[in-house]
């Protein structure tokens, strides 16, 4: 390789100036550096693609992925209206999910799905006498339904912005 060529690929960018350098010495010759330097790049390339989606898994979000399930499935007896409320239970308010309910057990502990009353009583046979949604209320949960609640719990269980919620589900007198 002469030196003409050598100066001439050292003004490019970086790229260029490695080419110039190993093709310098390389016994291959420029091309097969310029196929190599391809290759590096579309491995660089296919690597950002594949590693992408698994970076973008995102949170959970309690008003989008959460509300729906509880508030189809639970609040009926856990949510804000005192007279239909069971177990001392509010599953719409996060100080109230976080503290012992009437039984003492907690139903939601943030990060531990394992320690959650909430997740027990979801993950019980439909059959059994305890199991939530009661069987009498004929309501049951997805399995799907059930490992969001899981995840959500996981994730640290976060409420969002209820006071935006909680006026227009203002009972009407
Ligand atoms: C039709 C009414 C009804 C619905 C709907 C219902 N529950 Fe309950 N829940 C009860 C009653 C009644 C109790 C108290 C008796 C008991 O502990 O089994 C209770 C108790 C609980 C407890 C235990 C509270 C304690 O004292 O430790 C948890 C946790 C719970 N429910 C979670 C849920 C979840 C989560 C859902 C929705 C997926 C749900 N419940 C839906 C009626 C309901």
């Amino acid at each position: 390789m002469g030196r003409k060529e050598q100066r001439f690929y050292r003004i490019g960018d970086t790229h260029c100036a490695f080419i110039g350098l190993v093709g310098a010495w390389s016994p291959f010759g420029l091309s097969f550096c310029l196929f190599m330097v391809s290759l590096f790049r579309l491995f660089l390339f296919s690597f950002a693609f594949f590693t992408m989606p698994l970076l973008a898994i995102e949170k959970l979000q309690f008003n989008r992925d959460v509300r729906p399930i509880l508030s189809d499935k639970c609040f009926f007896c856990h949510g804000a209206d005192a007279e239909h409320r069971k177990g001392n239970l509010r599953l719409d308010e996060q100080v109230s999910a976080f503290k012992p309910a009437k039984s003492g057990e907690i139903a939601i502990v943030p990060g531990k799905p394992d320690q959650s009353a909430l997740l027990s009583r979801i993950s019980l046979h439909e059959e059994d006498d305890d199991v939530m949604p009661t069987k009498k209320s004929g309501k049951t949960l997805s399995t799907r339904e059930k490992s969001l609640l899981k995840q959500w719990i996981s994730e640290g269980a976060e409420y969002q912005g209820h006071w935006a919620f909680t006026k227009p589900m203002a009972p009407v007198i």
